[in-house]
């Protein structure tokens, strides 16, 4: 939700200025990083505002789109002018959604587009910082699909100095420009949430705005609250940058002042970011890191030198019974590790000689593996990495069937049914040497 901006207030009057500016290049960027027709393709509208972006892909073809903002008044706005264009049909979804968080499921979008959102983010931005950004990447990488792109078009730190009329204000401009990133921030903070970023694109239009060259525009409230930046002026200031533009009306500076300062046509006003999820998950089948990993220690190792490692193979991962708690996280962890076979090919691979692998029969790896109410302690599910990586609600619901199986007395029963310790074992060990 906007820390400073009322968009319920802002809502009716949203549309008398804002235009969906470069959403053909948005359409055009989406279909062909994608290599795939629009019409196949489900894009994700986050602040989606009053679906200006979503009604204009929806025009240029895009097959599905989800629609999220924080602001009831905005949706409303939304969803009355995807009526209206009879494209709710084509609406998976419309709701209520506050960043950092998403309540989509992971994988879900082939597209994700966020248009002039980001410098609501931040509650207490220092200019340097940008936790919440970085948060807000991480789940959008979450909730696309594999290879997923997501385009994000913002006025950036520098352009803001670009918009002309923001110089009225430049006490507010300077506190403002903490709440945006320069690129370089923002490719780092995107790099650090596993994207892959493309070469920022300016957009050298005043056309975002209707009436952007509207020397008067600034005297007017409603031409006010199409850009939230006059929210974040206190009263004496907005007071102040009226009066000192009255003043250049009368003595007939505005236009001079208005062409010092504006950087549509040099600047831009607004950067695209094109942005790749990088499938840093293994697909189960291919292990380069690891078999990096083996390479490396054969160089270091001296001739005849020995290898031991010790790991949970994964048929082994399925033996250990509170894993069955939560099947997808299983299933998901499953495809980070190797199978007995696939350790024996890298490790050949990188020529080592590889003794017959050999399964420990125990559980005594993890103190209270049997403790069958163990998952309901934080302190127990903190011993094993198992639960680290699964996410909050997957663990909601883990700990949810364990306490119904707790309550209905099948609890004991699970445990028994799916603890291999004693035939697959917990783990297995590989001697290795070094040809
Ligand atoms: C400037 S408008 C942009 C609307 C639309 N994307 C467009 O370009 O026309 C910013 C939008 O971001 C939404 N917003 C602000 N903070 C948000 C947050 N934390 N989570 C989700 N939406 C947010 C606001 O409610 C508002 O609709």
């Amino acid at each position: 939700m906007s820390v400073y901006a009322d968009y319920q207030k802002v809502s009716e009057h949203y549309d008398d200025g804002r235009r969906p500016a470069g959403a053909d290049v948005i359409a055009g960027l989406i279909t062909v990083k994608l290599g795939k027709p629009l019409k196949d393709l489900h894009v994700l509208d986050i602040g989606c505002g009053t679906g200006n972006y979503s009604v204009a892909l929806l025009q240029h073809g895009v097959g599905k789109v989800t629609l999220a903002d924080a602001n009831r008044g905005m949706l409303k706005k939304a969803k009355e002018k995807l009526e209206l264009g009879n494209h709710l049909h084509t609406v998976v979804d419309i709701r209520e959604a506050v960043l950092p968080s998403l309540p989509f499921q992971d994988q879900t979008y082939d597209a994700i587009m966020m248009n002039q959102v980001l410098h609501h983010l931040e509650s207490d931005p220092d200019g340097n910082h940008f936790p919440t950004t970085q948060k807000t990447f991480k789940e959008f990488n979450r909730v696309l699909k594999p290879d997923g792109v997501l385009i994000m078009t913002n006025t950036m730190k520098h352009q803001l100095y670009g918009v002309w009329f923001y110089s009225i204000l430049p006490t507010v401009l300077d506190r403002f420009s903490r709440r945006v990133p320069s690129n370089d921030d923002i490719i780092e903070i995107l790099r650090n949430s596993d994207f892959d970023v493309e070469t920022p694109m300016s957009y050298l239009g005043h056309d975002w705005f209707n009436d952007y060259y509207n020397l008067e525009g600034p005297l007017n409230e409603s031409w006010r609250m199409g850009h939230s930046f006059f929210s974040y002026a206190s009263e004496e200031e907005r007071r102040n940058g009226i009066e000192s533009m009255k003043s250049m009306k009368e003595n007939g500076s505005l236009k001079c002042f208005c062409e010092e300062h504006d950087g549509a046509s040099s600047i831009g006003t607004f950067t695209f970011f094109v942005l790749h999820h990088l499938e840093l998950d293994p697909d189960g089948e291919h292990f380069p890191t690891i078999q990096e990993t083996f390479s490396a220690i054969h160089r270091v190792l001296k001739p005849g030198g020995v290898l031991a490692i010790t790991n949970t193979c994964k048929d082994q991962f399925y033996g250990v019974w509170f894993c069955n708690i939560m099947p997808s996280v299983l299933e998901r962890l499953i495809k980070r590790v190797p199978s007995k076979d696939d350790i024996i090919d890298m490790m050949h691979e990188s020529n080592f000689d590889v003794e017959t692998p050999l399964s420990y029969l125990r559980n005594n790896w993890l103190k209270d593996y049997s403790n069958i109410e163990g998952p309901l302690l934080e302190s127990w599910r903190m011993r094993d990495s198992f639960f680290s990586q699964a996410p909050e609600e997957e663990i909601r619901i883990g700990i949810e069937i364990v306490k119904t199986m707790k309550s209905n007395g099948t609890l004991k029963s699970f445990f028994e049914e799916h603890d291999r310790t004693s035939s697959f074992g917990t783990f297995t060990f590989f001697v290795a040497l070094k040809k």
